[in-house]
């Protein structure tokens, strides 16, 4: 039974660890129950009612019905459920809107992510960067301007990886050249306090469904759009998936009908924590970068742990206390292998119940464990024992 012993042990350890990986989240009870069912082992190539199988009258309905819960809940026109990752959503929407092969993003060292440059290049585009103004932590608008109206790529990619603070949708809108934001991290803080990037200019928003919003480990997309909305539907099918794993859609309108009654308030405490983490561990020496700015608007903080041995290494020393969470690249590292700086985000411990008292208690857990490890592991787990259950209501 190794299979078996190896998901306990899994389970045993992630359940009595604090996770703090931006990307992760957890699906609720009721979500985890529906996962498991007979569409898993369908096929439904093409679209509800125009299907190349037999046999698919029940996904019809169910993805019909996911689909309408997509618009109601974010108040969009169009949505693509298909997509079974953000990559595969990004995939998707870029291959649609390509005109002539170019496209502007964030740039690596700034947050984007792997999908808009390297991915890019797999669908033969060429990228360039916008400037980024370390001062205010986001796009140089002007600067971006500029170099936009010089280049006229076919689309700009906003939306990042590492994500702190909204980039100017608005304002790159406004050039006229379209917008695609990636709200892969964000998606969730869409029914809180980050707006819908739809509703500030953006064409087409792509997200995973894992992350801020905690459902099951897919991809969507969202427009207002008719005419490019048309161009990406018939793009996902049959260029980018074929199966597009069934069953997760029930798992995926389960936490949208919970989204729906506790979303706001849940993307409200996020950001609430976020800022509370991000606080409390200043206070205790860790540079947390952005200060200045207030740290954070998103679930995310980031910090230059230089002084500490660097991204690597604290991660891996926090790792052996239980506290799980991921270095990350700096704008200004040159090295993935060895960076600068650790990313955090609160979305997951939020989820089960934790508050600002609980984040200042993480930043001294998390503050202990750099000096004893293996002291600080009985620590969390017994913290952690009493955070079992997703939570809803907040506020
Ligand atoms: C900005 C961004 N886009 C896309 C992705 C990829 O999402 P997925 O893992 O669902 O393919 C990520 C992953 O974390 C991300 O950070």
């Amino acid at each position: 039974m190794k299979v078996e012993e190896i998901i306990r042990k899994q389970e045993e350890w992630r359940s009595h660890s604090i996770n703090l990986i931006a990307s992760e989240n957890v699906m609720s009870e009721r979500a985890k129950r529906v996962y498991v069912n007979d569409f898993m082992h369908r096929y439904a190539e093409g679209k509800p009612g125009k299907r190349y199988y037999q046999g698919t009258r029940f996904i019809d309905e169910l993805e019909v019905y996911v689909t309408e819960l997509f618009k109601e809940v974010f108040n969009v026109k169009h949505a693509d459920v298909r997509p079974i990752s953000g990559v595969t959503a990004n995939f998707s929407t870029f291959f649609a809107m390509k005109k002539r092969g170019l496209l502007a993003n964030v740039g690596l060292p700034s947050g984007a992510h792997i999908s808009h440059e390297l991915g890019a290049e797999v669908l033969c585009f060429d990228t360039i960067s916008l400037p980024f103004d370390l001062e205010r932590w986001n796009v140089d608008v002007d600067k971006a301007r500029k170099l936009l109206e010089e280049k006229e790529p076919d689309f700009v990619v906003l939306g990042a990886s590492l994500y702190l603070f909204p980039h100017p949708v608005k304002e790159i809108a406004e050039t006229g050249i379209p917008v695609v934001h990636d709200s892969a991290h964000v998606l969730g803080l869409h029914l809180g306090p980050f707006k819908n990037p739809l509703k500030e200019g953006a064409t087409v928003v792509t997200a995973s469904t894992h992350k801020t919003f905690p459902g099951p480990q897919g991809g969507v997309i969202l427009s207002d759009d008719e005419e490019t909305f048309k161009k990406i539907y018939k793009t996902t099918f049959p260029y980018i998936v074929s199966n597009h794993h069934l069953h997760r859609l029930a798992s995926l309108a389960v936490t949208l009908e919970e989204m729906k009654e506790f979303g706001r308030e849940y993307a409200n405490q996020i950001v609430r924590n976020a800022k509370a983490l991000a606080e409390a561990l200043y206070t205790r020496g860790w540079n947390v970068v952005a200060e200045d700015l207030g740290f954070t608007k998103t679930h995310q903080i980031a910090v230059d742990v230089k002084d500490k041995g660097g991204g690597k290494k604290v991660a891996e020393t926090l790792e052996k206390a239980n506290i799980i969470l991921n270095k990350n690249m700096l704008p200004w590292d040159k090295d993935p292998k060895d960076p600068s700086g650790i990313r955090i985000g609160v979305q997951e411990m939020t989820r089960f119940g934790m508050k600002e008292g609980e984040m200042d208690y993480i930043a001294e857990l998390m503050t202990k464990a750099l000096k004893d490890p293996e002291g600080v592991r009985r620590e969390v787990i017994a913290f952690r024992s009493d955070y079992q259950e997703v939570r809803y209501g907040f506020d």
